[in-house]
């Protein structure tokens, strides 16, 4: 992973959570913190040192940890404080779950951001079994889903029928871009966390886009939420996608602007356009 999580409040938040957690049933020494948590992830969340002196620092300085200082090497337990702030925190990260089911407000908020639906045609990359392409068809899109994976395709095409608005096809989106394919409109969902390095494959992407055009996708919300809700393959999985900080970070970079990073429970999603021509890119 290229990107840095260090602009990220949620990545701080969660660094927070996981040292009182941990200090409150087996005192993990807060010195440790960094390595272990990289370690535990096997590589999925690898905070920046600053982001977890922060966390060590915050926690201490409120009275959360029973120690003298906040870069110790010896286990600490919490404070009444820190039990109580723990409590507080469980309670809070549970409660973004309760509420509206990210699984269907985020995709639902997706939906919105790339609406009205026109006669121009929405790129889902990545597409899969076609949950989202065809979620966008109903809602009067034409779409083309691709998929590199040509049995995902079969999958998302079976029982489609002829629908002259909702295509599929095998395709890897690096193959797209060196065509010089471009649309005006481009979702994914559940794509970045799956790459090797997610900054590459956004910057295909981009580079898909047409002068204006919208790029909206859906992910894992790398929080406390995600990680006390298990999804994934470990805990820590949703730490692979890409957290606000960095979405804030990389867009520009890309040529994109008028970001936005909306957080729905366990879910994330992302909204940029690309520059105009003229724009300064
Ligand atoms: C986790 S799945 C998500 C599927 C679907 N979008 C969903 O939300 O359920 C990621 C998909 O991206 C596809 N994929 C990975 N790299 C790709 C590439 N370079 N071009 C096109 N599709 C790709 C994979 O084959 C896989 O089906």
């Amino acid at each position: 992973m290229a990107i840095k999580h260090n602009a990220s409040p949620e990545i701080r938040e969660f660094l927070a959570f996981y040292l009182l957690e941990q200090a409150s049933s087996n005192g993990l020494p807060p010195g440790r913190l960094g390595p272990e948590v990289v370690r535990r992830s096997e590589g999925d969340l690898r905070p920046a040192d600053a982001d977890v002196r922060a966390a060590q620092i915050a926690c201490w300085e409120r009275g959360w940890l029973d120690s003298e200082h906040p870069f110790t090497d010896e286990p600490v337990s919490l404070s009444p404080e820190g039990r109580l702030e723990l409590e507080r925190r469980l309670e809070a990260a549970r409660s973004k779950d309760v509420g509206a089911d990210p699984r269907e407000a985020a995709p639902d908020h997706l939906v919105s951001l790339v609406s009205p639906a026109d006669e121009s045609e929405v790129l889902d990359v990545g597409t899969g079994d076609g949950f989202l392409a065809k979620k966008l068809a109903a809602a009067g899109f034409r779409v083309l889903g691709v998929d590199i994976d040509a049995s995902a395709i079969e999958r998302a095409a079976a029982g489609c029928g002829a629908n002259a608005h909702l295509r599929f096809q095998v395709a890897d989106i690096h193959a797209l871009a060196e065509r010089g394919q471009r649309w005006p409109k481009i979702v994914a969902s559940y794509l970045l966390h799956e790459c090797q390095d997610p900054v590459p494959a956004l910057r295909t992407i981009s580079s898909c886009l047409e002068p204006g055009g919208r790029l909206a996708c859906m992910d894992f919300a790398p929080n406390c939420a995600a990680y006390l809700s298990g999804v994934g393959r470990t805990p820590f999985h949703p730490f692979r996608a890409l957290a606000q900080g960095d979405w804030h970070e990389l867009a520009p970079q890309l040529g994109l602007t008028h970001t936005q990073f909306f957080c729905f429970g366990y879910v994330a999603v992302t909204y940029a356009q690309k520059h105009n021509a003229g724009d300064g890119e």
